[in-house]
Order: C-alpha cells, then sequence, then structure tokens
C-alpha cells in the first residue's frame, strides 16, 4: 500500500496506467447520502432537489449540450476571456504549480489552462475534481492530447476533494472553478464553501473563480430557457437519476421546466412544476411524495453579481484579489485570489 493510500483510508486508489489514476472515497458513503438528501429536502412543503445531482453522466452530457446552445453565453464569454489570459497568466503562476479543477473538464476551458501550463511546464500535473464518474473519460481525451500531462481524478464531492488535497503533498495548487458554478450555492452555502476553499489553500496556493454578471434580464431568462428545450430536459433528468438510482416512479411527462429572473435575489431561479396531483414513490429514501397540480420542486439557483460584490466577498473570505478579467460586454468575470 502506498503512503497516499495510507493517508486517504477513506478512498480507494485506481491506477491506470503511468500517466492517469483516480481516487474514490468508498461507494456505499456516496449512495447513502444521495437517497438522505432527497428524503429530507423533498419532504416539506417547499420541496427541492439538490442541483449537484445534476450531473450523472447524462447529466453531465446534456450539460456539455447547453453550453453550446446559441442562448447560453456564460461558456463562450468565458472561454473569450481564458484566450486573453495566455499572455497574463503565466505572470502569476510558475513551473512549481498544478492545475486542480473543481467540476471536471475535458473542454475547452481546461484545455486552455493546459496550453497555458504547456507553455511554462515540461510535466504538467492536473487534478479533476467532480463526483461524476465522466471524469475518467474526460481524463482519457485530455491525455491523447497532451504528451506531458499526468492526471490525478477525485471522483468526490468538491469539500471532499479538497480536504483530500489538503494532506496530499507539498505543491502548489492553482485551484480553478469556472463556469459560475459558485452561483449555485445559496449566499450562506457560498460564504462557506468559500471558506473552506481559504482553510485547505497553502499559503503559495492560487485561486481563479469565473463568475456570471447582472445583465438584461430577457438575457438571462433565455440562457435557461433555450428555444431546443435542452435545458429543460437537463432540469428533468434529475428525476431520471431518481429513478434509476434511488428506485422511483417519476413520470417525466407529468413535469414542466420553469426559469425565472428574481431581479431582488440577483438570480435565475429554476423549478421543476407538477402538471397534475400525483403521488411518487421514491423507494430507496421511503417516501411516497404528494404534489399538486402546479407545485413547484427547486432544482436550481444561478446568481449573478455586479463587480463591487465579488470584490467584498472575496475579501471578507481572507482572499486577496490579485486581478480580475473581463470581456468586451462586461457579461462575465474571472477573478484570480491568493490566500493571504
Ligand atoms: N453553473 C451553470 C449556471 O448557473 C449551471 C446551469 C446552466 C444550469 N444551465 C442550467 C443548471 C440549467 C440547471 C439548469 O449557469
Amino acid at each position: 500500500m502506498s503512503d497516499t493510500v495510507q493517508k486517504n483510508l477513506n478512498y480507494k486508489k485506481y491506477v491506470i496506467d503511468s500517466r492517469l489514476q483516480y481516487f474514490k472515497p468508498h461507494s456505499t458513503k456516496i449512495e447513502k447520502s444521495f437517497a438522505e438528501d432527497i428524503s429530507s429536502s423533498l419532504i416539506d412543503d417547499s420541496k427541492f432537489i439538490n442541483p449537484k445531482y445534476f450531473y450523472d453522466k447524462k447529466g453531465s452530457e446534456l450539460f456539455e449540450k447547453i453550453c453550446t446552445l446559441p442562448e447560453y453565453y456564460p461558456t463562450r464569454t468565458e472561454i473569450s476571456i481564458l484566450k486573453n489570459l495566455q499572455d497574463e497568466l503565466p505572470n502569476y503562476i510558475d513551473h512549481t504549480f498544478r492545475l486542480v479543477e473543481l467540476g471536471s473538464g475535458a473542454s475547452i476551458k481546461t484545455r486552455l489552462l493546459l496550453d497555458i501550463f504547456t507553455s511554462i511546464q515540461k510535466k504538467i500535473e492536473y487534478f479533476p475534481i467532480d463526483i461524476s464518474e465522466i471524469l475518467t473519460e474526460s481524463s482519457e481525451l485530455l491525455l491523447k492530447d497532451y504528451d506531458n500531462l499526468h492526471i490525478t481524478g477525485i471522483i468526490d464531492t468538491y469539500e471532499g476533494g479538497l480536504e483530500f488535497l489538503k494532506t496530499y503533498d507539498d505543491k502548489k495548487n492553482l485551484i480553478i472553478f469556472l463556469g459560475s458554478s459558485f452561483g449555485n450555492f445559496t449566499p450562506k452555502d457560498g460564504h462557506r464553501f468559500l471558506q473552506k476553499i481559504h482553510s485547505t489553500m497553502k499559503s503559495d496556493d492560487l485561486f481563479l473563480i469565473g463568475l456570471d454578471l447582472v445583465k438584461d434580464k430577457e438575457i438571462l431568462e433565455s440562457a435557461y430557457d433555450d428555444s431546443q428545450g435542452i435545458t429543460a430536459k437537463f432540469n428533468l433528468n434529475v428525476l431520471s437519476r431518481i429513478n434509476d438510482e434511488l428506485d422511483a416512479d417519476f413520470d417525466l411527462d407529468n413535469f414542466s421546466h420553469h426559469a425565472v429572473y428574481n431581479d431582488k435575489d440577483q438570480r435565475i431561479e429554476m423549478y421543476l412544476q407538477s402538471l397534475v396531483n400525483q403521488s411518487v414513490i421514491i423507494s430507496k429514501s421511503n417516501l411516497t411524495l404528494h404534489l399538486e397540480k402546479d407545485e413547484l420542486i427547486h432544482t436550481e439557483y444561478s446568481h449573478k453579481y455586479r463587480l463591487t460584490q465579488i470584490q467584498d466577498f472575496l475579501t471578507k473570505t481572507g482572499f486577496k484579489i490579485k486581478h480580475t478579467w473581463l470581456d468586451d460586454k462586461k457579461h462575465f468575470s474571472l477573478t484570480l485570489v491568493s490566500k493571504n
């Protein structure tokens, strides 16, 4: 048994080859919390499904599709900013950094960062952290294109992965959290999450966060309710996942996708709306769910920010802001911070 495994007893280590390995917590832990989470969040009057459950294999595939939709501006805008970082990011990192990504990618965004690392390092280390097993497939795609790349995937929650990283070794980390995924937390959970990142970072680590900015309501609402209905499929897919993994009998035809911008709280709110009075059995959660016609199950928030708010909450957590990059239209932002 290697040192790493001894230090991380909750994880099983899978070595695929000399350039790819991954760690995964013993599976019972994940299954149990999914069933429990669902039963506790659907039992109240205001019903909720945690959006982290969107991203099973099918959900991750649908999300990749969302990212290419004409209405969904965040992905292409963030990519345009990342392209402009090619010259500037090397001012902040050197050959002793590895790339750590919260939410895995084989996407163009990850590649743009790997390109930056390639320009300053002979051997690149990349640690994707994701609860979805899609991580293994996307890793293989990256290895094909980057000869000097070594990947250690962590199939776990972001919090679990960050704790794992803290005790793993002494190498410096550039932790990236893109796609405005942070906006999917409630403000309270977001604050806790930033504290977690701050506390698991070593003194020389850096953190790069992509955040969506406040803009016209029409642009926002069509980004989350596209004309091809892909976002609707993505939202509904979480019910299929509950059917498959928790032995439930949701009829997807009895639900519709509902997305609306809440000005006051600066967020898109996403719901699954029950189209009829219905009862649904979720066996592994020991739950029979009663829904009335028009009743909403809340699935996602996507918060939008003003630049002053971003600076405010990052500095309040203790981070020091190094730089913020924007696109021409000021639709999206990338902010680099250090621990102190
Ligand atoms: N982080 C993405 C965002 O807030 C997630 C997302 C995009 C999403 N479209 C969605 C989540 C539709 C649920 C449904 O933009």
